[in-house]
């Protein structure tokens, strides 16, 4: 198939929308990553999404709508909480989990009776789904388990030839994507972390808000010894049901926890043992504190590496994380498949 490479201007952007409103795919930028959208209300549409990822048929999608009063097609029954959400964090980095209504096609949901939504902080974003006159379902337009696409260029390497169009705006401002939040029960989860935090939306509504335990399940640490060398080998994840990759680099993946100056030192150790073996290595190390810039520019630097050619990737975890680092560093141990080593 060849794929339109369409601009953000009007023109394009009626282009783009007319291919989703016949039932095809475009990646479009929003201010989290770029997303791969088709009309939400089009189960064929949507079962083309998952054939060009490469996606298991059975994961959800979030739905994007242009209007925060749109929300009332998809679903049944707005709660105070739900009110006070849109109020607050539309448009923005926040999806959330609300019952659905039937016309959102199951597909749409991967079987389940509930709905992701939200509404995009992006100009293009909300032009598109405005002229395409319906909601539009977008995971991250890049190949199923590999680094979300914050940047036109990733878009291109991962979809170039299996979609209809990529609109080729900015960079992603946030870089991770949006926060999922569960709204349909009376305490508010987050199933996914994200640039708006636990505490910002407990400040919003007013009362306690709880993670998902997948999530604190998910954190616990492998531990490796950092007295070994670390070779090949030492990259399988070692503990079963910690095998899945998602937002995976080529490369094998190691992140170093622990004091920063033990950190630093400790990947510089790493990084030496392993050149003499041969091998190209590549590190990710943020600045301290800076848990925005660390969310803004995560996937880029793993595709970056992973364009250089490096064998391995060794990446300095956050620390003192607020709820951003910890939404980063969701991403750094999954990239990793959880590969750590603490450094005491
Ligand atoms: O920032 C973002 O959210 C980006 C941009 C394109 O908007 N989209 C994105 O989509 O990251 P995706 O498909 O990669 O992630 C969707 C997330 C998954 O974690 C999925 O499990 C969850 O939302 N999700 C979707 N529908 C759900 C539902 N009904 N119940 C629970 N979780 C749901
Ligand atoms: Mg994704």
């Amino acid at each position: 198939m060849k794929t339109k490479l369409l601009t953000t201007d009007t023109n394009d952007i009626l282009i783009a929308a007319d291919i989703i409103k016949k039932g095809g795919l475009v990646a479009f930028p929003t201010e989290t990553v770029y997303g791969l959208g088709a009309d939400a209300l089009n189960a064929k549409a949507v079962a083309s999404i998952y054939k060009a990822k490469g996606r298991p048929s059975d994961n959800p999608m979030i739905v994007h709508i242009a209007r925060a009063s749109d929300i009332g097609q998809l679903t049944p029954r707005l709660s105070p909480d739900i009110v006070t959400i849109i109020e607050n964090f539309w448009p923005g980095p926040l999806t959330i989990v609300v019952k659905k209504k039937p016309i959102v096609p199951s597909k749409t949901t991967g079987g389940l009776d509930t709905v992701a939504i939200r509404m995009p902080d992006s100009k293009p974003a909300l032009e598109l789904i405005n002229h395409a006159g319906c909601p539009i379902a977008a995971p991250s337009a890049n190949i199923s388990g590999s680094p979300s696409p914050t940047r036109a260029v990733d878009v291109v390497a991962d979809m170039n030839g299996k979609i209809d169009a990529i609109i080729q705006g900015d960079d992603c401002r946030v870089g991770i994507e949006s926060t999922v939040l569960d709204l349909t029960s009376d305490v508010p989860t987050i199933l996914r972390p994200g640039i708006i935090t636990a505490e910002n939306i407990e400040a919003a509504l007013g009362k306690k808000v709880e993670y998902d335990k997948s999530l604190t399940e998910a954190s616990k640490h492998i531990q490796l010894d950092p007295a070994d060398g670390v070779g090949e080998s030492d990259f399988q994840p070692k503990s079963p049901g910690m095998k899945y990759k998602h937002y995976a680099p080529k490369a094998q993946m190691l992140v170093v926890e622990g004091q920063r100056d033990k950190v630093q030192a400790e990947i510089e150790r790493l990084k030496g043992l392993n050149e003499q073996l041969g091998l190209k290595v590549g590190v990710i190390l943020f600045e301290e504190k800076a848990f925005i810039e660390a969310a803004h520019n995560f996937f880029s630097n793993l595709r970056d590496l992973d364009n250089e050619g490096v064998d391995m990737i060794l990446a300095g975890a956050l620390s003192d994380v607020d709820g951003v680092g910890l939404a980063v560093m969701n991403r750094m141990l999954k990239s990793a498949g959880y590969n750590i080593v603490t450094v005491k």
